[in-house]
């Protein structure tokens, strides 16, 4: 089977590379020259565990190709997955440009049968707004060529996005007519020989689909780092209350981590834009945008606790904060609850020393020369006046405590995601606070 995906992101990539490790024949497109020349060479734009060598293993093998003109393999290949991002507009709603561009050039260079498949993450009626493109472009040619649309949402992992597309718990489908069924079957029962989790749908509801896993769990997330706000007050251990409620088989163990808020490039974005589908449908999403206002609030959850710790008198101290990316594994800072932190410590008059084992020069390229760049975790505490974790990386789990007690100026830290035990911190003479308790 031969196939394109446009736009080389994230997920467009991956999806890329994956399906060309099956055997599918994949021509990556993109319109940015250079990613594209850097790709063929085998070097990779984003940093995601095991991505580099797939890449390389089946570019070799030539069953991954990659090109700046869908025009030109449009005739090779029968599906087309769009991929290309949808960044939000002003307002929070999705902007659809790039989408739509892509379903243009497909209507006015395809010659015959196509499906084309949107996998990024786009509002309800989307599919419509692509088929009708692609309808007027075929018209303007006076040609009557079939094809189909089909939504196909994508719930990758950063970091764990390999295995999440190569064994997924589920794939979601909507689609219009058989012909795209058997299409898309073909396509994804490789994946799941055994145990086939395809869930067709119609489009609207694929597209829907999407948009309410992810803001069901943010909404998850902040509501256990609003009880764990509560905790804190009341006397309460979280961590305690998690267990207890997350035993329930209704409930579920996952997602249920209280912290310094959600980042990443979806969860933000989903939410915002389905209150605004909402909104400009007459409705209002009430949960999200208490989901959206606890999740901000949230971010300077560990300042606070700063302020509280120095009474409000911030000027010249010297911070730390481990751990940069959004979540460990990734060197993304999108909508990173760091960005807040950093901002919010030098309008206070702090210095700023930062470490992180893979965003390092991500951050450098956003912020700037305004922090310290260490070169490892603990030459990130020296002469600290506490430690702040931001994100929780492997590395950061089992430190030498004793190497920090010597570098640090005062023995402080604060654990924005709680995987220090407070008993043992603090008999090891630290002063320690974490998220609800
Ligand atoms: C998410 C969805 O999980 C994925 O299905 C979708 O396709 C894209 O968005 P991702 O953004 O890569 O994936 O990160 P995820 O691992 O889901 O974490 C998102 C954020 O939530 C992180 O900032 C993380 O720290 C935070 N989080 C997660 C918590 O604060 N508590 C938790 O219990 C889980």
């Amino acid at each position: 089977m031969k196939i394109a995906i446009v736009g080389t992101g994230y997920v467009g990539l991956v999806t890329g590379t994956c399906f060309a490790e099956i055997g599918v024949s994949v021509t990556c497109v993109d319109t940015n020259s250079e990613k594209i020349e850097s790709l063929k060479k085998g070097v990779i734009p984003i940093y995601e565990n095991g991505l580099e060598e797939m890449v390389l293993r089946n570019t070799k093998a030539k069953r991954l190709k990659f090109t700046t003109s869908l025009e030109s393999c449009l005739d090779e290949v029968e599906v087309i997955f769009s991929a290309v991002g949808t960044p939000p507009d002003e307002d929070g709603s999705a902007d659809l440009s790039y989408v739509l561009a892509v379903a243009r050039t497909i209507g006015r260079h395809m010659n015959q049968y196509k499906l084309i498949v949107t996998k990024s993450t786009v509002p309800v009626g989307t599919a419509r707004k692509v088929r009708a493109v692609i309808q007027e472009e075929l018209d303007k040619r006076g040609v009557q060529i079939k094809f189909d649309v089909a939504s196909n949402p994508e719930f990758l992992k950063e970091g764990n996005a390999i295995s999440d597309f190569m064994s997924p718990d589920r794939v979601v489908v909507g689609v219009e007519s058989e012909r795209a069924e058997k299409l898309m079957t073909k396509l994804y029962k490789p994946f799941l020989l055994n145990n086939f989790r395809v869930i067709f749908m119609d489009i609207p509801s694929a597209e829907m689909t999407k948009y309410a896993a992810n803001s069901m769990l943010a909404t998850r997330i902040s509501f256990m780092n609003d009880i764990a706000n509560l905790c804190e007050i009341v006397g309460a251990d979280v961590n305690m209350v998690r267990s207890g409620i997350g035993s329930d088989t209704r409930i579920g163990r996952k997602f249920l981590y209280p912290g310094i808020g959600y980042g990443g490039s979806c969860f933000p974005k989903d939410v915002k834009a389905l209150i605004k589908t909402a909104e400009q449908n007459g409705y209002e999403m009430r949960v999200l945008k208490a989901v959206e206002e606890v999740n901000e609030l949230q971010k300077s959850a560990l300042f606070e606790k700063l302020q509280k710790q120095f009474q409000g008198d911030l000027k010249g101290k010297t911070i730390t904060l481990w751990g940069l990316s959004f979540k460990p594994e990734t060197d993304d800072m999108r909508e990173a609850p760091a960005l807040v932190l950093i901002d919010k410590l030098l309008n206070a008059g702090c210095q700023v020393r930062v470490y992180d084992p893979a965003a390092m020069s991500e951050c450098k390229r956003r912020i700037g020369d305004v922090v310290y760049y260490a070169t490892d975790m603990y030459d990130a505490v020296l002469d600290a006046d506490t430690l702040m974790l931001i994100t929780e990386w492997k590395e950061f789990r089992l430190p030498s405590w004793a190497v920090i007690k010597k570098a640090m100026a005062k023995r402080i830290v604060l654990d924005g995601r709680n995987i220090y035990e407070k008993k043992e911190m603090e008999e090891l003479g630290f002063v320690y606070s974490c998220i609800g308790k």
